[in-house]
């Protein structure tokens, strides 16, 4: 796919632009000023037709394609009349950014001009605008290619100026549409790996993607444990998950070094559940193929080490990704059988489908020796939680307050939200069992929180903060990753830039 090149510009006369199509917000009062004026002119009144003729009002939310009559192809009309009374808020401009993204790539235009200069933004809300622009664009040009003989059309739009107006500079308003645009390619990327099958997209496939990242940065090395490395270190909790599966397990590190040498590194630990069948659990038929995103966790690890390895961040950030298949064999772990994960604290797997906790409670293990400022992990690692939350937010829990603010706050910047959950002490009894320290599943109740109470038990070293995605990594309709949340984990990074 060729990517899109976005760039700010201040344009002297919109009017006499030449471009496929010319992007004009158009506000709800029915009257038509400035910009938007000048663009009716250009093209015959056009503009005034389609609000006298009732075909487009202006409402928030609301697009009309014109042909166009001037020096631009095709208008593109888009409402952006404000649902609040202090003028362009937050929630405008983030419908704008959706309207445009939703219609501008599938039209046949290759470029086009989008002018904001009608808009009464401020300063903040515009650079906010231009960034959630550029990343909706870019990631509303995604299409699944990989494994389709005939690839439906690519998006047609290549090349986008903005003209953001007054409020804000050229030079700051590039930096913005920069910083969407390779937060976008991260949630591409995200988003691809995932939805390969796990025929093709094996812990191994996921070390390879790794060392493919690697070469794209000096700032950035990666390290591939295999199982016997993994069996030396003592990892037999997520070695007992790769027990059934032909496929051998991978634990997969990269380290970014953008900051000091002796700054604390920030540590992503991504699951990365190649195929989850359940293992001797055996899970249901229907629905099972959706179990390929069981690494959904680590792809949005992988889109958040691209993004700012792109923007290049003075940031150390480590990423750990522990990789496996989880499926059942003569060689699978049972249900009753007793490990010893890499903490020496032992497991008793009552339910071999809660597989996620038992790697990933290793890979929390192993992040230990880089001292880090803070660990967050990400997995796809309960249906509770999508019957808790659905799919509009993930799952947070935190073992520090500050840290599920910073968090929080990324995800509301972002749109890519989070919800806090209880991690409190009453519910760690519900994995206590007489065979072992602990017990890999909790009961009915609370679900999702017995899961993080379990990991809550390796991560007692640092700060840590984990984020369930299993509702908010894939969407049923249409069929698909979604690459959350490497939108809330870039900007959560950015934010700790000093
Ligand atoms: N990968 C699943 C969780 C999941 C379910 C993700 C639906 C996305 C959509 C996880 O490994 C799992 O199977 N969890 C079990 C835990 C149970 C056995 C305690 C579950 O949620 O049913
Ligand atoms: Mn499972
Ligand atoms: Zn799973």
């Amino acid at each position: 796919m060729t990517k899109l090149t976005l760039n700010a510009r201040s344009i002297k006369d919109p009017a006499t632009a030449k471009t496929q199509c010319v992007v004009v917000p158009v506000s709800g009062d029915g009257k038509l000023k400035g910009i938007a004026a000048q663009i009716d002119k250009a093209h015959g009144g056009a503009i005034r037709t389609a609000l006298d003729l009732g075909d487009f009002s202006g409402k928030r939310g609301q697009t009309q394609f014109l042909m166009g009559s001037g020096a631009a192809q095709r208008v593109l009309l888009v409402g952006c009349a404000s649902k609040s009374k202090k003028g362009f808020a937050r929630d405008d401009a983030r419908e704008l950014a959706t309207s445009i993204s939703k219609t501008l790539p599938n039209s046949r235009s290759k470029d086009a001009l989008v002018l904001l200069g009608d808009l009464d933004i401020n300063k903040q809300d515009t650079r906010w605008l231009l960034t959630y622009l550029a990343r909706s664009l870019v990631t509303a040009r995604y299409r699944y290619t990989a494994t389709v003989s005939k690839p439906k059309d690519p998006s047609q739009l290549s090349r986008l100026v903005v003209d953001p107006g007054k409020s804000l500079g050229t030079a700051a308003a590039n930096t913005a549409l920069t910083e969407g645009k390779n937060t976008g390619e991260g949630v591409n990327l995200a988003r691809n790996l995932a939805n390969l099958p796990g025929n093709i997209c094996t812990p191994n496939y996921l070390a390879s993607e790794a060392r493919k990242l690697a070469r794209s940065s000096k700032k950035l090395t990666t390290r591939i444990l295999d199982e016997k490395k993994m069996r030396e270190l003592g990892m037999g909790s997520l070695l007992s998950v790769s027990a059934g599966s032909d496929e051998p397990a991978r634990l997969i590190v990269m380290e970014y070094k953008g900051g000091k040498t002796k700054d604390a590194p920030y540590v992503l630990v991504g699951k990365g559940i190649t195929f989850d069948t359940g293992g001797i659990s055996l899970k249901p038929g229907a629905k099972m193929d959706e179990m390929k995103f069981d690494m959904g966790g680590a792809a949005s690890v992988f889109g958040t080490m691209a993004a700012i390895t792109a923007m290049e961040i003075s940031l150390n950030v480590v990423a750990i990704v522990a990789a496996a298949e989880n499926m059942p064999s003569g060689g699978a772990t049972k249900p009753g059988d007793v490990v010893t994960s890499m903490s020496g604290k032992t497991i008793e797997v009552l339910n071999t489908d809660a597989e996620g906790r038992l790697v990933l409670c290793d890979a929390l293990t192993y992040a230990e020796r880089y001292k880090p400022a803070a660990v967050v992990d990400i997995a796809t690692l309960t249906g509770a939680c999508v019957v808790a939350l659905g799919s509009h937010a993930s799952g947070l829990y935190a073992n520090q307050d500050a840290l599920a603010e910073q968090l929080l706050a990324a995800g509301v910047e972002t749109h890519d939200r989070a919800w806090r959950m209880p991690l409190w002490e009453d519910y760690q009894k519900q994995i206590d069992t007489p065979f072992a320290d602990m017990a890999n599943i909790g009961g009915p109740g609370g679900g999702s929180i017995t899961a993080a109470c379990f990991l809550a038990r390796f991560a007692e070293k640092y700060d840590w903060a984990h984020l369930d995605i299993a509702g908010s990594a894939w969407d049923s309709a249409p069929k698909g990753a979604t690459g959350r949340p490497v939108s809330l984990l870039t900007q959560y990074l950015l934010d700790r830039i000093g």
